[in-house]
């Protein structure tokens, strides 16, 4: 696949309705300016979902997505932005042509495609062997046994790979493929001393594990007795990285998404036995740890995430470090605790699917769990505990929400017996020690914007509307107007696209790739109309003097663990220094209107 041209796009995106691609996937209602209906990115009953057919962009109040047709596209069916164009080029009747790749991108694609390929016919190899041919009994014994049926066996392209050492090298060489592509799928090994090369899976049940266009990309193989190693699994290739792939998300795709929450476990077992159980929305990790990207893949489809590992030190360890991924991207994480000893599918098996349900039920904050942690390793000498609150004022930092923060606050206080306020001082110095600015990030999810949220919103608004805004933005600096990164981003942006005559471009949605900045330029844009007829001028000057206003107050903020530090270091200088800055802004705040 070469570069699309940008005209092609262009043509495409011309052609399309957003109203009716919309349509053919929920029902849409007029209401006023925009369309509205129930948003298909996340659970509601009132419609908070608007398409605006003349500015052909889509923005969701509740969950706070937006985009364009490709980008609605691309989170419906889970494309790249090529994939999503082509498919909409299909839908309009416009071929979409590339422009020719250099031999070396022709080359890595090709590369790219043998590996699917390859991966595929093995997949089909193994799983007719698991379901019909002889060699597969002992598979089929073995899944008899587990309690699972064809239609597992089917839902997951369930295979097995015959105890022979050549039966898919062999297999693929029949099917024409050359001996040093098998071996870059990593599914077959080169043989040593003049013997021919074998296979990595043998005499073992397998699970295609899928990328989201349900391509497999590798295998995980589990033996059938005791012996060891129990699990092994496809190397790491060029369609194959662990760290961006879970087990099981393309199955679950559709459940994440209406019920905005995904369990996490940690075996492939453990996957079919909820599966099996009803429980649609489940992905593992299989013996990975849970990383920062799949963190972000998960954010696609869920709010929350339920994590079901292992009830021993190592799976709270591997809970604590999901914790450190998950947090930071604002999902809210529980943990799920099972009877000591059980998985998800020993304890289906053997208490029913209810005791599971219960279980999640009772799921704990993973924060709180931490925290408990936390306090059981150390003593209960004030010391110790400071220790245990140490610690969880870390964590707390890679929170979102203040508000959440603050809850947290306030339970350690009760757990530790050290004062709140203390706690709270000792949060600002960990959080400007570790980060030297402080930022106020807004979460769109998080419930109604901050006041500085509010105005910065409007500023990017009145920068929307009106050329001179945006000259008097420019000249000021974004740095001095905006306090969130978000918001600065989407203003330099504003600006970036100004062309020499100072307009702006006609669909600005489409001038970004980047997900969060779309929906913020969506949702400002189906904002509009309210109160243009105000004066500009004085709006701007209000807002500047606001967010002018907040950054002195952060500055507050800052000085706070600054004189806590040098209160310690007994540096009265720097004290001094700080005590006068204090002095000086509290009396900018004051004499600012
Ligand atoms: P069953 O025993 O069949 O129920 O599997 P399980 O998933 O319950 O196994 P276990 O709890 O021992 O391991 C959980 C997950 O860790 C497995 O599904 C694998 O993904 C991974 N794992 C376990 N053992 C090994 C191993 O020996 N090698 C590798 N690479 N991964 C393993
Ligand atoms: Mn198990």
């Amino acid at each position: 696949m070469g570069r699309i041209p940008e005209e092609t796009i262009q043509e495409i995106r011309n052609r399309v309705d957003i109203v009716e691609l919309v349509s053919s996937y929920l029902p849409l209602k007029r209401s006023g300016g925009n369309h509205q209906g129930l948003c298909p990115f996340h659970q509601e009953k009132t419609p908070s979902f608007n398409v605006n057919e003349p500015r052909q962009i889509f923005h969701c109040f509740g969950c706070g997505v937006g985009g364009n047709v490709f980008s609605f596209l691309m989170r419906m069916e889970g494309l790249s932005f090529p994939e999503a164009v082509k498919r909409l080029g299909e839908r309009v009747g416009i071929e979409v042509e590339e422009t020719p790749d250099s031999p070396a991108e022709v080359r890595r694609r090709e590369a790219y495609e043998q590996l699917l390929k390859i991966n595929d016919t093995a997949c089909a190899f193994y799983h007719n062997t698991l379901l019909e041919a002889p060699a597969g009994a002992p598979a089929r014994r073995y899944l008899r046994q587990r309690g699972y049926e064809g239609e597992t066996v089917r839902a997951f392209r369930l295979g097995f790979a015959p105890e022979r050492w050549e039966a898919l090298a062999e297999h693929l060489k029949a099917k024409g493929f050359s001996a040093s592509d098998v071996r870059n799928a990593g599914l077959v090994r080169e043989g040593q001393q003049g013997r021919g090369d074998y296979d990595l899976f043998r005499n073992r049940l397998l699970f295609p594990i899928s990328d989201l266009q349900e391509r497999v990309v590798a295998f995980g193989g589990r033996v059938l007795d005791d012996s060891l190693p129990k699990y092994i699994n496809s190397p790491e290739t060029p369609v194959y990285q662990k760290s961006r792939t879970l087990y099981g998300l393309c199955q679950a795709r559709d459940a994440m998404r209406h019920s905005r929450e995904v369990l996490v476990v940690e075996g492939y077992f453990d996957l079919l036995a909820l599966s099996r159980a009803g429980f649609g929305n489940v992905v593992a990790t299989c013996g990975t740890a849970l990383t920062a990207d799949h963190a972000r893949i998960l954010k696609r489809y869920v709010d929350k995430v339920l994590l079901v590992f292992d009830e021993d030190a190592a799976g709270r360890q591997a809970s604590f470090r999901a914790m450190d991924a998950l947090l930071p991207e604002g999902l809210a994480t529980r943990m799920v605790s099972l009877p000591a000893g059980a998985d998800p599918d020993s304890l289906i098996q053997d208490q029913g699917a209810d005791s599971f349900r219960e279980a999640v039920a009772a799921a704990k904050p993973v924060l709180e769990v931490f925290m408990e942690d936390q306090l059981a390793r150390n003593d209960d000498s004030v010391e110790g505990r400071a220790r245990a609150a140490e610690e969880v004022l870390g964590r707390l930092r890679r929170l979102p929400s203040d508000l959440e923060k603050d809850l947290y606050i306030k339970q350690l206080a009760g757990r530790t017996g050290l004062a709140e306020d203390l706690l709270r001082d000792r949060r600002r110095a960990v959080v400007s020690s570790r980060a030297p600015r402080v930022q106020v990030q807004q979460s769109r999810r998080s419930g109604p914007l901050s006041p500085e949220g509010r105005l910065q919103r409007y500023l990017l608004r009145l920068m929307l509307a009106d050329a001179g805004v945006r000259q008097r933005v420019k000249e000021a600096g974004t740095s001095v107007l905006f306090l969130d990164e978000e918001y600065r981003g989407a203003g330099d942006h504003l600006l970036k696209l100004q062309r020499p005559d100072g307009c702006l471009p006609e669909n600005l949605v489409d001038t970004t790739q980047d997900e969060t900045l779309q929906a913020l330029l969506a949702s400002l844009l189906l904002e509009e109309d309210q109160a243009w007829a105000d004066d500009a001028g004085q709006i701007f000057d209000d807002c500047r003097r606001a967010v002018a206003r907040g950054q002195l107050k952060m500055r507050l903020k800052e000085l706070d663990s600054l004189e806590e530090s040098a209160r310690c270091n007994g540096d009265d200088e720097a004290l001094h220094r700080c005590l006068r800055e204090r002095t000086e802004i509290n009396l900018k705040i004051k004499k600012s209107p």
